[in-house]
């Protein structure tokens, strides 16, 4: 009887134990996200939102949202496996060594890390109770920022190798009346158009398959209200990105209970993984920042975030430059960049930046369609080398950098000749070309060598080079390698491959030059990410430099990225005045792409004295918060301000978007935001074109409270499309 009892009582506790469950909340100083174990030790979301003040409250989720019922564990899972439980759309699919693609996993134990006051790392081990298979989550914490980065390790113990047919960063779930998902479509010099969609029962995707130059058409950025539309200050809204600069797939799986599911990761098409035992498969980042403040906050979160840790130098300087892309494209010699440096002195920029041209001898890089890969100076543009190049700029008194395509190569060219083997083909079909070009095998050690030894030739020759602008301009047809195929690996790693042998280049180049700025460019903005960001300093954001499309298309990229990463070069593009084109290229990373003896006197006056105004703008707009004050999207105007940390200066670009006459005739005072409501400001016109009178009143005071509750009327009209406005506290 006694025997009993205790094996009863020994029942009870078990079952006390299965039942305890765990919770894991994983917060930010506004935002949660908890977890929470259910009677089979599944790990699931229970709540993603704003934090409780009592970490108690969260055990009461569960029965708020119903999770009670047979599909409870099913949506809501942190990492969802398939060929069990689930019947909704994995994050995680597995084939075993054995051939069974079943998997399961549970909750084992997590770690709470505390990196820093600001940083904490936590993670989960989950596990496969049949199978061998264990996934780490790992979830990054920014407590500042709001911001949170999440990823995990895929690990196996089996006797053979196993393939990863998915293997997501992010799993996650929300629960809301409506989500609203603003996503964007683009192309070549038409990067970062949006859309709204009202999500539907179902799945919406976001992906690419292009390999590299992944975002050409798409990029991984998005954001997400829930409810209703999210504005620029009201409203809950999620901002989220994949930091991948391959193939990626973001879901949106709206499901039977009207919650939404998260999953986003590299893309599995076409990219079966082999691991072997032991082996670790981290997946990339997924990053996201929730408010319920609305898309501004959102955005100076991320923008906080991204400067302090993860683009490089985030927190550091940029140079001013003038690019010769547009100014000569092929067509240039030695004495005409020479006195290019000249115009560059003059306008008063820091750096020549030389673009695509300057190598190739047997088959000289006259046009894009020869050359590329073959990095040795074209010794008739330049008999004297990049080195004679680099101190006539010195002597002209500006910095020198040099454009590169490292990726690279033309079939017209010797190393195409001499290493077919290094080239994504396919050996049994016809080349298929994107601008006369096709992509090195990134996957094969041999190749990282070739790439990093560009750079590293560069600089080893010429240790006083400035600035590096880093091209890539097809994507991957034929996507085949002979490495993989050399080493019995499967075709299907390529994808991924590619995109990890990049990094291992990246990391090599900073390694050794861990702080020459590099501008991240792909035949305009076709692959922006925050993984390549680490090791860039900036990027490049279309080859549309019109002024107007540029207003809307910064706008959009400056929700996920600091105008500090964004170049906006000055160019001929449009014939747009000069004032239109400067006052929208300072709202970022400034630089020129023009002739500049070709420019009027009162053009290079005029350009002269905005560089001035941006050197002594420029800590603002580059390290200081920025506020759409009035969206082009809606408006026949824009506005854009930016206010330092300290709110004693301040910059507004007010520009005309459309210009009819009885809608002009209606535009209003804009009211101001991040000011200190007690300081005390004035505002001046800058960027006026010489001979051009303000019609702003520089005399009046303004409290910080007038100018953000009644706001100021910068007077945009036909004659003044453009107006930059400088705000000053007065002491
Ligand atoms: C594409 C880039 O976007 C341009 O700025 C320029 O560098 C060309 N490539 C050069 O080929």
């Amino acid at each position: 009887m006694r025997k009993i009892l205790l094996l009863l009582l020994l029942f009870h506790a078990l079952f006390q134990l299965r039942a305890q469950r765990i919770n894991i909340p994983i917060e930010t100083n506004q935002n949660a996200l908890v977890l929470q174990t259910d009677k089979d030790n599944r790990l699931g979301i229970i709540y993603f939102g704003k934090k409780l003040s009592q970490t108690a409250e969260y055990l009461n989720i569960g029965k708020a949202y119903k999770y009670n019922d047979e599909n409870a564990g099913i949506y809501n899972g942190v990492y969802t496996p398939s060929g069990t439980f689930n019947l909704a759309e994995p994050a995680f699919e597995i084939l075993h060594a054995d051939g069974n693609t079943s998997s399961d996993l549970k909750y084992i134990n997590h770690q709470v890390v505390k990196i820093d006051e600001n940083i904490n790392q936590i993670s989960i081990l989950l596990k496969d109770p049949i199978y061998p298979v264990e996934v780490t989550l790992y979830f990054k914490t920014y407590a500042k920022q709001n911001v949170m980065e999440q990823w995990s390790v895929i690990k196996h113990q089996e006797k053979g190798t196993v393939t990863l047919k998915k293997y997501a960063s992010a799993n996650l779930y929300f629960v809301a009346k409506d989500y609203y998902l603003h996503h964007y479509h683009g192309g070549w010099a038409k990067e970062m158009k949006p859309e709204d969609t009202k999500l539907t029962a179902g799945i919406k995707t976001l992906d690419s398959k292009l390999g590299t130059r992944a975002n050409l058409f798409q990029p991984p950025t998005f954001m997400l209200s829930f409810d209703r539309q999210a504005t620029e200050d009201d409203g809950k809204v999620l901002l989220g990105t994949l930091a991948w600069s391959g193939n990626f797939k973001i879901d949106f799986e709206k499901d039977s209970y009207q919650n939404l599911r998260l999953i986003a990761g590299i893309n599995p098409h076409a990219s079966e993984y082999a691991l072997a035992a032991n082996e670790e498969f981290k997946t990339p980042s997924f990053i996201q920042t929730y408010s319920e403040n609305g898309k501004g906050e959102a955005s100076r979160n991320m923008h906080d975030w991204a400067r302090k840790y993860r683009l490089l130098d985030g927190e550091g300087s940029r140079l001013t430059l003038l690019n010769n892309w547009e100014a000569t494209y092929f067509n240039f010699d030695e004495t005409k960049l020479t006195s290019l440096f000249k115009g560059a002195k003059d306008l008063g920029v820091d750096m020549f930046l030389l673009d695509d041209g300057w190598f190739a001898n047997k088959y000289p890089r006259n046009s894009d369609a020869a050359g590329l890969g073959d990095w040795q100076e074209n010794k008739k543009k330049l008999p004297n080398g990049i080195g004679y190049l680099v101190k006539e700029a010195t002597k002209a008194g500006v910095k020198f950098g040099i454009w590169i395509e490292p990726e690279m190569v033309n079939p017209k060219s010797e190393l195409y000749e001499k290493h077919l083997d290094w080239v994504i083909r396919e050996p049994n079909r016809p080349e298929i070309y994107f601008r006369n070009q096709l992509p090195l095998d990134l996957s094969n050690p041999e190749v990282q060598n070739f790439v990093f030894g560009v750079l590293d030739d560069l600089f080893t020759k010429n240790p006083e080079l400035a600035f590096i602008k880093w091209d890539c301009n097809a994507v991957v047809y034929n996507a085949h390698s002979m490495y993989l195929e050399r080493m019995k690996k499967p075709q299907t790693q390529l994808y991924v491959d590619y995109v990890k042998g990049l990094y291992k280049i990246l990391e090599r180049i900073r390694a050794k030059y861990p702080k020459v700025p590099m501008m991240l460019c792909s035949g305009g903005g076709g692959r922006v990410d925050y993984e390549a960001l680490k090791y860039f300093t900036e990027f490049w954001v279309s080859d549309n430099t019109d002024p107007l499309e540029r207003i809307f298309m910064q706008w959009e990229y400056s929700y996920y990225y600091p105008v500090i990463a964004q170049c906006n070069h000055i160019t001929d593009w449009s014939k747009v005045g000069i004032k239109f084109r400067t006052d929208v290229a300072m709202m970022g990373k400034m630089g020129y792409d023009i002739v500049v003896s070709k420019l009027d006197e009162k053009e290079l006056e005029f350009s002269q004295n905005a560089l001035k105004n941006y050197a002594n703008l420029k800590e603002t707009i580059w390290h200081g918060d920025m506020y759409r004050l009035v969206n082009p999207f809606e408006n026949q105007m824009a506005s854009v301000q930016f206010v330092n940390k300290n709110k004693d200066q301040s910059v507004v670009f007010n520009y005309l978007t459309e210009n009819r006459y009885d809608l002009v005739s209606l535009l209003k005072g804009i009211k101001l935001s991040g000011l200190d409501t007690k300081k005390k400001y004035k505002i001046k016109e800058i960027n006026l074109y010489p001979n051009s009178k303000s019609t702003i009143n520089t005399e009046q005071i303004y409290s910080g409270e007038y100018l953000m509750t009644i706001g100021i009327n910068p007077d945009i009209s036909s004659r003044r499309t453009s107006v930059v406005l400088e705000i000053n506290e007065v002491k």
